[in-house]
């Protein structure tokens, strides 16, 4: 269907292998780029698509990497930010090498990734990319280091559509909510029950009570909203931030004052 091809990083699992799944059903060109050979290989196998090894906090690697599959598929339709880490610590308890570690991944990756498309993009006056970022506006216990880098991808989307906008080249960005179960953040989800002390069972009970649609979202349902802005209707769309959250707005839950005291006594800790 597209002349060129649509990378998908961090296509190898989770979210960005049903994106893959998908963009291939819709007739794209796919090729998923990971860091990671093993889940790259076996996703692409399983999707009938190509990979690209590429890891993108590495700038030597994105620039050969999206230069590479450029090469070999006459151009690039499309580029899908994917590609994201997370940990869970508190303010008082992150490390200042984890806090680089995820902004090296989440912000700079998806900069150097989005810059190198940009540039081949620019040349061919088409082209769009999907940042996939995380539900914005609130506070979320345990996550201060990736909140504030998807946040830093907003603020680049918003900048790159403008930027770009004359090139005929659209950046939008997704924000799922509550995905969970079956992506590599089940267990990013996990950690957080269990620093808030719940099983995983009243945790669950809890995240899916502050979704008015009443149910965790799916790679799927992402991947649903990725395949819109690469389809056909969206031509006069850019610089827009789409949530895919069944409703969420706002955790409820806080971490006790006693363990936040116990974790600012300890401090960060590696
Ligand atoms: N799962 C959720 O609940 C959820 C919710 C909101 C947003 N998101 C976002 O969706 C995206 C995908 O999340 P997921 O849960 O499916 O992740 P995941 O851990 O299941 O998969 C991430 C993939 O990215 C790859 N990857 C990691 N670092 C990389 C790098 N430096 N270069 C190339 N590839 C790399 C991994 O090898 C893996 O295949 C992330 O950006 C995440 O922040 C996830």
């Amino acid at each position: 269907m597209s002349s060129g091809a649509i990378i998908v990083t961090g296509g190898g699992g989770g979210i960005g292998r049903a994106i893959a799944k998908r963009l291939h059903a819709d007739g794209h060109t796919v090729v998923i780029a990971d860091r990671d050979r093993a889940v790259a290989e076996s996703a692409a196998a399983a999707i009938g698509c190509e990979f690209e090894l590429i890891d993108i906090g590495n700038e030597a690697s994105v620039i050969s990497g999206v230069k590479a599959v450029a090469a070999r598929h006459g151009g690039l339709f499309g580029v899908v930010n994917n590609a994201g880490i997370h940990m869970q610590a508190l303010v008082v308890e992150t490390a200042v090498e984890d806090w680089d570690r995820i902004f090296s991944v989440n912000t700079r990756g998806t900069f150097l990734m989005s810059r190198e498309a940009a540039r081949i993009m620019a040349a061919q006056r088409s082209g769009q990319i999907v940042n996939i970022i995380t539900k914005l506006g609130f506070g979320n216990p345990f996550s201060s280091a990736y909140l504030s880098s998807k946040n830093a991808i907003w603020g680049l989307t918003q900048c790159l559509a403008i930027e770009m906008a004359s090139s005929g080249v659209r950046v939008n960005a997704i924000a799922p909510g509550h995905v969970g179960p079956g992506t590599g953040m089940e267990k990013a989800f996990r950690a957080k029950a269990e620093k808030l002390g719940k099983s995983w069972d009243d945790f669950e009970a809890d995240v899916v009570a502050t979704i008015p649609l009443h149910r965790w979202c799916t790679p799927e349902d992402v991947a649903g909203g990725v395949s819109w802005l690469m389809g056909p209707d969206t031509s006069f769309v850019t610089g827009e931030l789409i949530n895919i959250t069944g409703g969420f707005q706002a955790y409820a839950s806080t971490p006790s004052a006693d363990s936040v005291r116990a974790a600012a006594e300890r401090g960060p800790t590696k």
